[in-house]
């Protein structure tokens, strides 16, 4: 889907730029970072299952992708590699065209404890809410990232709380946004649910970082029960818009990105 999308950015906008992608073994990942640099490409995303591996291999790493611990995006700044993460506040300019009631007033719950997880969560609690609650099936994963967030200056202003499934889903009808940042309900196993939502507030967001299928059943659920949903196609896109934009100053049309991605889903 990426190539898709930059190389129509690249065609629309008239840059003379390929986006192209490649199948690297984990064992050959530092040489084929060595080569990128060689052969002066301008930068490059990385994805499953590198994003973590690849920040041995960069010169320098932003600090928000060292929060999140992983990265997704390289800049070649005149040979030195640059390590960023635009998955968090990706996803966060996408949420933010859905909301209606203002995020800094909203109560809001996260599930899920993974490396989407500690993405989303490290933007909102940049830009601050109300309050933020983190749930996970493992809940020691949760803790970690709470214990991380401790340490990390820019969350200051944001409380965040550890709560269990159980909990969450007895208190549901608190939270103005929900977020799974699972993969329950991701394609091919379609069924199952993050967390019931039978006593959600009306007009709560219901948000998940999915976008295969476009709409999970979760997402249905709730649609059912007067929810405002909103799907991972948004986060997708301006993750990838958020990394053009490092590679060449230029801020390509995310709409437009954003169809091409759903055109191609069907
Ligand atoms: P990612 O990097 O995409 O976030 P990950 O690091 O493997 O992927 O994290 C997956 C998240 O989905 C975790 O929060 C995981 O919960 P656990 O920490 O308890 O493993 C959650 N998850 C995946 N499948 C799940 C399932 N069937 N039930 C509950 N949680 C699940």
């Amino acid at each position: 889907m990426s190539p898709l999308m930059h190389n129509d950015a690249f065609n629309q906008l008239g840059i003379d730029g390929h986006y192209h992608a490649f199948d690297i073994e984990e064992g050959d990942l530092k040489e084929a970072i060595a080569a990128f640099k060689v052969l002066n490409v301008s930068g490059f995303n990385v994805t499953i299952p590198h994003k973590v591996k690849v920040m041995e291999f960069l010169d320098e790493i932003d600090e928000e992708a060292k929060m999140i611990g992983a990265v997704n995006t390289v800049v070649n700044n005149n040979g030195r590699l640059i390590g960023y993460n635009t998955d968090g506040r990706g996803y966060l300019s996408s949420l933010l065209t859905v909301i209606q009631k203002p995020i800094l007033e909203s109560n809001v719950l996260v599930i899920g404890a993974g490396g989407a997880s500690r993405a989303v969560v490290t933007a909102i609690c940049d830009h601050g809410v109300k309050k933020l609650a983190l749930t996970n099936r493992t809940l020691e994963k949760a803790k970690e990232i709470k214990n991380n967030y401790n340490n990390y200056n820019k969350c200051n202003n944001t409380s965040m709380d550890i709560v269990s499934l159980k909990e969450a889903e007895a208190n549901i009808e608190v939270y103005d946004i929900i977020i799974n940042t699972t993969s329950i309900g991701m394609s091919p196993n379609v069924e199952g649910i993050p967390i019931a939502v039978d006593h959600i507030k009306r007009n709560v967001v219901l948000s998940d970082l999915i976008y295969n299928p476009l709409k999970t059943r979760w997402l249905q659920l709730g649609e059912e029960k007067g929810a405002i949903i909103h799907n991972g196609v948004g986060m997708f896109a301006m993750q990838g818009a958020l990394a053009f934009h490092k590679w060449t100053g230029i801020e390509p049309d995310t709409k437009r990105m954003m169809n091409k991605v759903i055109t191609q889903l069907g």
